[in-house]
Formats: C-alpha cells, sequence, structure tokens
C-alpha cells in the first residue's frame, strides 16, 4: 500500500521528523518491481533500518522500505557455510541467527544497527572485522531496467566505509539479498580495542563466537548512545587517513594521538572522536542537538532537533578540526 505524506520520524535512528511524499513497504521482488514502475518518473530512496541517514529536509517522491525477509543455508564445503540473507532482515538478528547455527565470522559486528542490505553500502565495520571479510556475492535489482544482477566482492569494490554502491552505482540498484561466507572453524579475532580486557572482566576461559559477541555487545552499549533513547546515527565521520608526513608532525605536537596503520599504505588512519574531543565538542549540547558525551563521533538528537540544525553543527565540526589539526573530516552518514 503507498501511504502519503507521512512522517519519517519512526523511520530514521536519528529522529528527525520530516514526511516523505509517497511511502511504501516492500516484500517480494514483485512487489518492488510494481512500485518502481509506478514511480517511474519520481524520486526513489530506498531505506532499511534507517540508521545511517541524516534527513535535512522533506522527501519529494518515494521512500521505498526494505521488508525481504528470510535466511538460508544455501551450501557448504569442507571450510565454509554459505548463508543468504535476505536485505529487510534485521542486521543483529542475523548475527545472532549466525552464533546459534555455529556460522563463524560476524560475531564482532554484533549490535550494529539497521539490515542486511544496507550492509554491503558502507562495508559495516566494527572490532578488525568488515564486511567484506565474510562476503560472497549478492544480488541487486537495477532500478533502469529491472534486471536482477549478480556482484562478487571484487564487484562492489569494498573500501572502509565504501562500496560501488555509494559511488559509481549510486542510486542505481536495490540490494535484494546478500550471501555471506561464514567459517565452520572459527578464527577469532580479539586484536581490535577492548575486547580482550571486556573478554577479562567476563572472566571468559574458553573463547567462543558466543561470548566474543556478548563482549562488543558490553563495549558497545557502554559508549554508543541507544537510538530508541536519544537519536542517532552511529559515527557521524570516518575516521580520516592522513600522509605519514602529516601523521610525525602531529604525533611530535600531540604524542597522545590515537592512530592505526592502513594496510599496503604509509598513511595513517587518526581517530576521528579523538580530534573532535581536542577541539572541545564532547559533551556540547544546543538546545535539543549535540555531540554525545561518551563517543565525541557520534552526534545527537535529544528529540525535536532538525537535520539542517545537526548538519550545520557537523560542518562547524569540520571546520574546527581542520584549523586546529589541519585534517579535513569526511561525513560518513547519508545526507538527504
Ligand atoms: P539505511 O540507513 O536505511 O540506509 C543507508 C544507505 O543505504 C542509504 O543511502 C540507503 O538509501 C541505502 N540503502 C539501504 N538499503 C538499501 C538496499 N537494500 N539497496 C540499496 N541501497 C540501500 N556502521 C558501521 O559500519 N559500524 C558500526 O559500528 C556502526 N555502529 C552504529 C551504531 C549506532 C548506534 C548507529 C545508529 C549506527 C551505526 N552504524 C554503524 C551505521 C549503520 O548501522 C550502518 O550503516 C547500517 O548498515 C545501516 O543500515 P540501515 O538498514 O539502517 O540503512
Ligand atoms: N576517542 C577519543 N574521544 C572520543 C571518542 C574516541 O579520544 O570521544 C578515541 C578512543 O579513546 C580511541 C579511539 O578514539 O583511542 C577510537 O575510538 P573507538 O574505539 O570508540 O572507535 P572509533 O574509531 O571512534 C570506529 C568506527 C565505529 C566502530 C568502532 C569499533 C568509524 C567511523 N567508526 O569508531 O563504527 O563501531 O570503531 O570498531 O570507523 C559507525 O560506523 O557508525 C561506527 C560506530
Amino acid at each position: 500500500m503507498v501511504q502519503t505524506n507521512i512522517s519519517l520520524k519512526p523511520y530514521n535512528s536519528f529522529g528527525i521528523d520530516v514526511s516523505a511524499e509517497w511511502f511504501a513497504a516492500f516484500s517480494s521482488a514483485d512487489e518492488l518491481r510494481n512500485l518502481l514502475k509506478k514511480s517511474k518518473n519520481e524520486n526513489k530512496l530506498i531505506i532499511g533500518g534507517g540508521s545511517n541517514i541524516l534527513f535535512t529536509k522533506d522527501v519529494q517522491g518515494y521512500v521505498l522500505k526494505n521488508e525481504l525477509k528470510g535466511i538460508e543455508l544455501v551450501n557448504e564445503d569442507e571450510n565454509y557455510f554459505y548463508v543468504k540473507a535476505n536485505g529487510g532482515e534485521v542486521w543483529h538478528e542475523f548475527v545472532l541467527h549466525c552464533i546459534e547455527n555455529n556460522y563463524a565470522g560476524v560475531e564482532n559486528l554484533s549490535l550494529i544497527p539497521g539490515c542486511v542490505g544496507a550492509s554491503p553500502m558502507q562495508n559495516i565495520g566494527a572490532y578488525g572485522v568488515e564486511i567484506k571479510d565474510v562476503f560472497h556475492e549478492l544480488e541487486a535489482l537495477s532500478i533502469e531496467d529491472f534486471s536482477v544482477q549478480k556482484f562478487s566482492g571484487k564487484d562492489c569494490a569494498f573500501g572502509y566505509r565504501e562500496s560501488v554502491f555509494k559511488r559509481k552505482l549510486k542510486n542505481k540498484f536495490i540490494i535484494l539479498n546478500v550471501t555471506y561466507r561464514l567459517n565452520k572453524r572459527p578464527k577469532f579475532n580479539i586484536e581490535y580495542g577492548a575486547i580482550k580486557q571486556e573478554l577479562e572482566k567476563m572472566d571468559v576461559q574458553d573463547l567462543s563466537i558466543q561470548n566474543i559477541s556478548q563482549a562488543v555487545i558490553n563495549i558497545r552499549q557502554s559508549k554508543l548512545p541507544n537510538p530508541k533513547e536519544i537519536g542517532n546515527a552511529g559515527s557521524f565521520f570516518k575516521n580520516p587517513a592522513v600522509s605519514e608526513v602529516h601523521y610525525l608532525a602531529l604525533k611530535e605536537k600531540y604524542p597522545n594521538i590515537p592512530a592505526y596503520e592502513i594496510l599496503n599504505s604509509s598513511d595513517k588512519k587518526i581517530a576521528a572522536g579523538w580530534l573532535i574531543e581536542q577541539c572541545g565538542w564532547k559533551g556540547f549540547r544546543e538546545n535539543n542537538y549535540g555531540v554525545h558525551s561518551l563517543q565525541a563521533l557520534v552526534l545527537v538528537n535529544y528529540g525535536g532537533a532538525s537535520g539542517k540544525d545537526i548538519y550545520n553543527l557537523s560542518g562547524k565540526i569540520i571546520e574546527s578540526v581542520k584549523e586546529k589539526f589541519g585534517v579535513e573530516l569526511e561525513r560518513e552518514v547519508n545526507i538527504i
């Protein structure tokens, strides 16, 4: 059913109250094709959980919500399970399904909000793992000719919070389903961040995908705001990469600056949360929006803020980080 002029507030984790001219959910590829035919000459926005979007204005045209459900083990070989999930499945529920069935590889990605269909969009990542590490293939429907096409990992051109769907093929395809390649024998990844400390705190004796998932959940809950309580879209900016020379100059002036190696590059990735905190923004609040007090990379809506307010705040943060450190932050959230 197509609804007209409805509020998108329940459909975005920032809780921004804008309206959609038309809104419809689809739970089969045929339903989607019909909606695409109907909206042929209109602007279209596909959404899953709305947890990586900042609406700065009402949406003219159609908002189409992916509700394609189903998870299926489609193949296995000596080393891997191949598990296909439809795009409207909630990501964390998919992770829980994998843990229950001993499909290993997504436990570090526990509790990331949103849907399966958006997971390849920005190659979601956390605690040392990205989608590209467990990706097998996906099927996507062309908005132009309605054909269904398969994409391999190479076709997706995954990068740090990047894929071909955010670049060359932006607004050209709707991701219908994703097949992940999950390990039969888990390769535990506990090097990143506070996972080891959390496992010690939990008094874990034998590692398992269950307790790694629980450790990740505990860490995330300790610093990331729950969108059900405070509107947000996770990290608002990417962690920026800088040249080695720039990094060394910064390190000399700020010996505690957190930085990470980048594979096959001499550039370093700098923690944007640290840069923003050093500029004095952590915990900043103006009226009903601001910067989270436990994670400076997360901008928040305390209720009733407009997307424009939050967008303008992000501009001020970019300016001040640029002025103090000579580093240009890039927004990670999709601005509509
Ligand atoms: P949406 O917000 O609905 O859409 C995101 C973009 O993808 C939009 O441009 C949309 O048009 C497009 N899109 C969505 N579905 C489809 C589809 N089926 N086909 C084509 N295009 C589509 N991200 C991380 O990577 N790591 C984290 O640790 C992380 N932590 C977060 C913590 C919090 C508290 C929050 C609120 C967000 C966090 N995020 C994180 C961001 C977010 O969870 C991910 O980007 C997630 O994949 C978004 O999924 P979604 O279904 O909500 O996408
Ligand atoms: N830091 C500060 N001040 C802050 C926040 C962070 O100094 O206010 C420092 C921390 O002390 C630490 C470093 O920055 O030394 C990194 O912080 P953290 O481990 O919290 O991770 P992050 O770099 O801020 C990234 C991802 C998250 C992901 C976590 C865990 C990006 C843009 N963000 O955050 O992803 O969950 O690592 O892997 O890469 C998202 O994309 O929405 C997201 C939440």
